[in-house]
Order: C-alpha cells, then structure tokens, then sequence
C-alpha cells in the first residue's frame, strides 16, 4: 500500500473544510475508477485526485498575491478569474508542501479548472472526475456525463468543456483564454477524428 496516500489524507483533513475533503477523496476514487477504465497507473491517478484542491484551504482573494510571492506567472486573464488561480496554486503547493514531483500529476492539478491544449490522459482522467464524482448534484447534464466518461473520455471532456464555457457565458461571467484555447483545441481533434 503507498502509505504516502495516507499522510496525504491526514494533513488535507487538517487544512480543508468537511465537503471540501469529502470532494477530495470522492474525485480521489473516480479518478482510480477511470484509470482502471482506460489503463493509467492508478497510484498516481489516486494522488492527483486526492490532492487537486489543496489549495482550496484559501479564499479566491488571496491567490494573486500568493502567486506574486512565490514568483508563479500569472496571466491578466488568470487575475481576472481567481477561481481558476486554485489550480494553479495548488501545483505549487503539491510540489512544495506535498512532495509531488510527477510531472503529470502536477499538469493534471494545474488544468484541473481550465483544461489545456493537448491534454493528457491524466489531465483528462482529473478533469472529468471532478465533475462527475458522487457528491456532485448541481449539473443537469450529471448523468449523461457520468455514463460518457466510461465509454469515451474524450468526448466526456468535450461536452464538459462546452457546457462550462455556455454556463459562464450565460452568467456574464469572464473566460479566461486558456478555457477558450482547450474548447478550441478539442473541437480540432473532435472534426479531425470525425472526418
Ligand atoms: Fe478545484
Ligand atoms: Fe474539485
């Protein structure tokens, strides 16, 4: 067993609210449930999941200037959308509080909110998992993408990244440009594939 998880556990538990590390450990076992579907280490799948939202322990207000601190480069769009900045933070958190030097593991934290062009299995195998994990109930499309995520992920990203990208321009709501570059870069790949 990677005892490592379980240190993990202890301190997320200390640092996040209740919902929030119940969420943690809800993504943590979907991302495992994908990895066995599509054959990706599930140690490590495991770990991402687990630790996605370590920066969450912070309001959205406190971001900019943590990243400023520690030298992160921040985009003017990334500033204007400081719920995204977690992602970002949180990868420098997992390789600096937590020990994290597995590249894809750190890529698949750091584009957990906004996807990113040429996603790997892992970012995707995170990135879905966290929208269909158990405790989420808001989405309407929840079912739907429940079952697509195990029947192709690509397209489960997709639909996910679309739907995201209609709800935050339904809300007048800023899109930063790397939401927009990921849309664009799946629909791409989608026409390529179905041509
Ligand atoms: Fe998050
Ligand atoms: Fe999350």
């Amino acid at each position: 067993m990677n005892t490592d998880i379980l240190e993990y556990r202890r301190k997320l538990k200390k640092k996040l609210s209740e919902t929030r590390y119940e969420h943690s450990l809800s993504v943590a076992f979907t991302s495992v449930c994908l990895a066995m579907r599509y054959g990706y280490p599930l140690d490590k799948a495991e770990v991402a999941g687990l630790l996605h939202d370590c920066a969450k322990c912070y309001a959205d207000s406190e971001f900019i200037h943590k990243c400023e601190k520690h030298g992160i480069f921040l985009s003017e769009d990334e500033k204007k959308a400081p719920a995204v900045l977690h992602a970002k933070y949180g990868a420098w958190m997992a390789r600096e509080k937590y020990g994290i030097h597995d590249e894809e593991i750190l890529s698949a934290i750091a584009c957990h909110t906004t996807g990113k062009p040429d996603m790997g299995l892992l970012d995707k195998i995170l990135y879905v998992a966290d929208y269909i994990e158990v405790r989420r109930d808001k989405a309407d499309n929840l079912a739907e993408m429940r079952r697509l995520a195990f029947i192709d992920i690509d397209e489960a990203v997709y639909q996910i990244v679309k739907g995201t990208l209609a709800y935050l321009n339904a809300k007048g709501s800023p899109i930063d440009t790397m939401t927009k570059n990921t849309f664009d870069d799946l629909e791409e790949r989608r026409r390529k594939k179905h041509e």
